[in-house]
């Protein structure tokens, strides 16, 4: 029996838990079986038709879904009229520049473009023995339900899904695999199907993120960006500020600049996609949602949200705080009011909710998130103040009740969940970069572990939203460039966290799944007693680019762990920021590189105290002697700020180093948070982006 914290987001897809994946050694679902239950057996495989193939959907899930298939041998068959512009040519650079000329030509190999005249299809389909369609044709309901009649009658008993922007399957008939933008490259799926199918666990198998979701119009990811676009042109509409003033604001607000993104994906695709959400949602659900004229006027005439550069006026102004309150009251107001509405009908698991829209829409916090940080009352009172100014919005869709639950684990975890059998437990961690919200989750997860009485652990991503482990987030800094009381807060605290995975258990066991692990997520990592990662993986400590000096411990950590002979590697992973691969840093960062199989049935040995055959490497607790004040072989950089990084972590070493493991905490943290006040850091990514973000 495994008991968790709350429902894993594995087991929405009916994949069970994470824990099972390392007691069984495996995963819940393996690609190939799954290619063989949908196209049929190698000897008799049949093709996935994508239909629209040269739109901006289509043509981007030629790619994606082409190269993933084509080592299964899966041919896939592009639909589209003969008198559109080649979408899936003007996707070729990009494959040449993932997989090379030659992988690209393969994968192009199993494509296959067909044309036809939208009623009667080609006779030729039928030799490639359709058996998936992907519907990618535009958001019209009496065409897409034409369109799988005529796939129907030609292929009865064919797998439909439709990536519609807002019909419901209800409607269409169909199931729903809504994708989001930018389509060659984001994996996530927003599903809609009675129950988790073998074309969800293959796309998951694939390292896709399919996200179960409610049969209701529109989907999380188009009721909070299309909405965030509507609260937006609501604010012009009441105020005049230019359309790329407000979106800043938005900017500076939530992360999200979504009158940029319509321009960025195709203004007059984007405009009637954004429309058309819209104007469906206020037919169900009233004034929240309905769009405003200049909604109407751009979805007519397709025009772009932004003037040229030139056009925007050099004598600019900002809003002061009373306006910023009104602001907020408009964009924040509606938002949270449409967030209550999704969880009234709950939509989906509160971690996806919140995952959609820092994945799919750019906040930089998730929206369930920003509520939380506000808390009950203060969400509440926002979207009041809203309905002073739109007392329309107030007569439907309001369900303030669904924010006095915030005490709940699924309120409390929405990134990080544990879960044990009673012996082991294990921390799974969905977000790629560690934030203040995943140091206080993972502290409770590990809190609730202890109440359980468990003392072997281990720590990973959630096998979901995790594709890779990417580091701090860097906005977490921004007050830090300002305040070294703050970043010193940030660097020891989050310290603190990852020597509990060192303290606390009897045995801890990182395990790295993923393309990579870097920077903070990698120094929380090397606190578990093991590390254990996929071969391929990428691990490295970038912060050198930045530029910024590790402050979770990177500086002394790993060279505690690992005999005098290893530490040039080390100096090199931190002075260079160039990355290794894991199967490389066996012995003197982590402990074990594998086949994943391997790896996974590894970690439960070792968190089992099985016959593993690993030593355990201990970490030294007195001060470290000698350890190199160069590399030799690192040849000097041109740019001052990296010399002047890599100096600052040079100290950082030195200075961690030679104190005893009890002060160097404090140690390092000093160093990190001062760097960050220093003009190097400041004229660097994290200061850039604080002045590109924050100042408006
Ligand atoms: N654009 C987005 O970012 C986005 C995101 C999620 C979902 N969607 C949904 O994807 C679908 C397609 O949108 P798009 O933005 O790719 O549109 P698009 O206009 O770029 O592409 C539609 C393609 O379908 C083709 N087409 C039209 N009728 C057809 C038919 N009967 N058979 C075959 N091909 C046909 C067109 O020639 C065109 O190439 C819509 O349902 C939309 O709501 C779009």
């Amino acid at each position: 029996m495994i008991k968790s914290m709350r429902q894993t987001t594995l087991q929405t897809l009916g994949l069970g838990n994470a824990l099972e994946i390392f007691q069984k050694g495996q995963l819940p679902a393996r690609a190939s079986d799954l290619v063989d239950q949908i196209f049929g057996t190698s000897n008799n495989r049949g093709s996935m038709v994508i239909s629209g193939a040269n739109g901006i959907v289509g043509a981007g899930k030629t790619m994606q879904l082409g190269s993933r298939l084509q080592p299964f041998g899966v041919t896939i068959v592009a639909l589209d009229f003969p008198n559109v512009a080649d979408g899936i040519a003007k996707q070729y650079p990009g494959l040449v520049r993932a997989f090379g000329p030659q992988g690209a030509n393969s994968i192009m190999a199993e494509v296959i473009k067909l044309n036809y005249d939208g009623t009667h299809l080609p006779s030729r389909v039928k030799e490639f023995h359709p058996r998936f369609l992907l519907e990618a044709i535009p958001e019209i309901l009496s065409i897409k339900k034409a369109h799988y009649k005529i796939f129907k009658d030609a292929f009865p008993g064919i797998e439909i899904r439709s990536v519609t922007s807002g019909f419901p399957s209800s409607e269409l008939g169909v199931g729903i695999a809504h994708p989001a933008f930018p389509h060659e490259i984001n994996k996530i799926w927003e599903v809609v199907e009675s129950q988790p199918s073998s074309v969800t666990h293959l796309f998951w198998a694939l390292g896709l993120i399919p996200v179960p979701v409610s049969d209701h119009w529109s989907f999380v990811l188009d009721v909070l960006f299309c909405g965030l676009t509507l609260a937006a042109l609501r604010f012009h509409q009441e105020t005049n500020m230019p359309f790329w003033k407000i979106d800043k604001y938005v900017r500076k607000l939530l992360g999200a600049n979504p009158l940029r993104a319509h321009d960025a994906i195709g203004a007059k695709g984007a405009n009637f996609l954004t429309w058309s959400c819209l104007y469906h949602l206020s037919q169900k659900y009233g004034e929240l949602f309905r769009p405003t004229p200049v909604l109407e006027e751009h979805k007519e005439s397709g025009q772009n949200w932004y003037p040229p550069n030139h056009f925007r006026p050099l004598v600019n102004w900002s809003m002061d705080d009373s306006e910023e309150e009104e602001f907020k009251n408009w964009v924040l107001g509606p938002v949270i009011q449409m967030t209550s509405l999704m969880l009234h009908e709950k939509r989906a698991h509160l971690s996806h909710l919140n995952a959609i829209g820092e994945l799919c829409a750019q906040f930089r916090k998730g929206v369930i998130a920003v509520i939380r940080d506000l808390g009950t009352d203060a969400a509440i009172k926002r979207v009041e103040a809203y309905h002073k100014l739109h007392p329309e919005a107030a007569r439907e869709c309001w369900y303030p009740d669904t924010f006095t639950r915030m005490d709940t684990p699924e309120w409390q975890q929405l990134y990080v969940n544990a879960e044990h059998d009673g012996k082991v437990g294990i921390v799974t961690i969905s977000r790629e970069s560690y934030n203040a919200d995943v140091d206080a989750e993972l502290n409770r997860a590990i809190d609730w572990l202890k109440s359980e009485k468990i003392d072997r652990v281990i720590l990973t991503g959630d096998f979901h939203f995790s594709t890779q482990m990417i580091g701090a987030d860097t906005s977490e800094f921004f007050p830090a460039l300002e305040n070294t009381e703050k970043g010193f807060q940030i660097s020891s605290g989050w310290s603190k966290t990852a020597r509990r995975l060192n303290d606390e258990f009897k045995v801890s066991v990182g395990f790295i799944n993923g393309k990579r692990c870097l920077g903070g997520m990698l120094e929380l990592l090397i606190h578990c007693h093991y590390l254990v990662s996929v071969d391929d993986a990428q691990l490295g400590m970038p912060e050198v680019t930045l530029p910024v000096v590790p402050g979770m411990e990177g500086c002394h950590w790993p060279f505690r762990k690992t005999g005098s002979g290893h530490w040039p590697k080390l100096l090199h992973l931190l002075l260079t920021g160039k990355p290794v691969r894991a199967g490389e840093a066996s012995g003197w960062l982590i402990d074990f590189a594998g086949a994943l199989e391997d790896a996974l049935k590894k970690v439960w040995k070792i968190v089992t105290d099985a016959d593993h055959g690993l030593p355990r490497r201990r970490i030294e607790e007195g001060s470290l002697r000698d350890i190199p004040k160069e590399t030799g072989d690192l040849p000097e950089s041109d740019n001052p700020a990296a010399e002047a990084a890599r100096k600052a972590i040079m100290e950082c070493i030195q200075n961690s180093c030679a104190v005893p493991l009890s002060q160097a905490l404090v140690v390092q943290a000093k160093h990190s948070s001062e760097f960050m006040r220093s003009a190097h850091c400041k004229n660097g990514r994290i200061g850039s982006e604080f002045g590109r973000v924050m100042t408006v």
